[in-house]
């Protein structure tokens, strides 16, 4: 079933919780809202479920405007960060209770709480009480609870959040896995880049109730449409330089970052012209930045100051100028802390953004 939401603001006092928000999730689709603590999403959600009402625009669940439905008519189920299971009921009884509520024959009940606990992989547990589970097995349980009721749309509002590192990273696959088999339309809302990266068919970034951009994960990755969006994403950030444009002697066009110039082409002198901007952002990502020894043209000299190895890549951070940088690279490059070494930001991958406005020049 599709979710589709039209021009939708909220507002709480003078806060807008959410402006104008336009967003279309289709059918099946595995799609996460992303963005900063405050920034919307979890009233997105809430009026997705029907637990808010919109102050203008339009949702539709399928081909149903749901605006004036109340939340038990909608067929959502939503799973919440602080897991609400009861804790004096067994397991099996947490995952029935949204069946018993609506009267369904026991056998019914039976049939259809082994089944969801088969595909949640919980059948030897269903006995217990929640105090005898683990973290991850109560997460399961309150995951049972909104299956159980083979809702059209799944509505996850950071559920992740109150699991221990390597737990959630083993979650996030298993909600995954259990995505494909139940084929649901989801709408997972998180603050974790990682998460989102790893998880969305599509992202939707939002940042002070506003939608900055949605795409597929590598799309946004690749192309952010600001300089939010690519310092948001991606770990470590991307790093960020800023400039001014000047005119040299020759007519070129140049960027000053302090510790290095950058000449830019024709085509983009045109752009910035058009654009009447000046004050520039040149954001180029960790792995986009090789390391040589040796200064060449438009190399940055820069110190190493940390090399930190994680997995099968260092980390190394390096400082030019008041400038600090991170570049990712193979442990294979003999380098060490104090040296001097040059950098050459890739330019086909380099961003450049308008310093005043934040959006992509190029
Ligand atoms: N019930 C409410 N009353 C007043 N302000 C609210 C309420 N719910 C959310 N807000 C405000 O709306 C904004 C968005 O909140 P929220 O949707 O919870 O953000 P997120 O889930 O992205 O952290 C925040 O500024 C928050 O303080
Ligand atoms: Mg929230």
């Amino acid at each position: 079933m599709e979710v589709t939401l039209e021009k939708v603001t909220k507002k709480f006092g003078e806060v807008i919780a959410v402006e104008d928000l336009t967003l279309e999730i289709k059918d099946k689709e595995f799609m996460v809202l992303l963005g900063p603590s405050g920034c919307g999403k979890t009233t997105t959600l809430r009026m997705i479920a029907g637990l808010e009402s919109p102050d203008s625009g339009a949702i539709y669940i399928g081909d149903r405007q749901v605006n004036d439905l109340p939340p038990k008519d909608r067929n959502v189920a939503m799973v919440f960060q602080s897991y609400a299971i009861y804790p004096y009921m067994s397991v099996f009884d947490n995952i029935a209770f949204p069946l018993k509520i609506r009267k369904t024959p026991k056998e019914e009940i039976a049939e259809r709480v082994n089944n969801v606990a088969a595909l949640l992989e919980i059948q030897t547990l269903l006995n217990r009480k929640p105090k005898e589970l683990s973290g991850g097995q109560r997460q399961r349980v309150a995951l049972g609870r909104a299956i159980i009721r083979n809702p059209d749309i799944f509505l996850m509002d950071e559920p992740l959040s109150n699991l221990d590192a390597k737990l959630r990273v083993h979650m996030r696959a298993e909600l995954k896995k259990l995505h494909e088999k139940v084929k649901a339309t989801t709408v997972y809302v998180t603050h974790d880049q990682l998460e989102a990266m790893s998880m969305g068919d599509r992202i939707a970034i939002m940042d002070n109730g506003l939608l900055q951009q949605e795409g597929t994960p590598s799309s946004i990755y690749n192309n952010p449409k600001n300089a939010f969006i690519g310092g948001f994403i991606g770990s470590p950030a991307m790093n960020m330089f800023e400039g001014a444009t000047e005119t040299r002697k020759d007519g070129k066009l140049t960027v000053d970052f302090g510790s290095f110039q950058l000449e830019l082409s024709d085509e983009t002198k045109e752009t910035l012209e058009k654009a009447q901007t000046t004050d520039l952002t040149l954001g180029v990502r960790p792995e986009d930045i090789d390391i040589v020894k040796r200064p060449t043209k438009e190399a940055i000299k820069a110190k190493v100051e940390v090399i930190e190895p994680v997995g099968r890549e260092l980390q190394v951070h390096l400082s030019a100028g008041e400038a600090s940088i991170i570049v990712i690279t193979t442990p294979s490059q003999d380098l060490s802390a104090g040296e001097t070494v040059w950098l050459l930001p890739n330019k086909e991958k380099a961003h450049l953004f308008d310093s005043k406005t934040g959006m992509i020049i190029l």
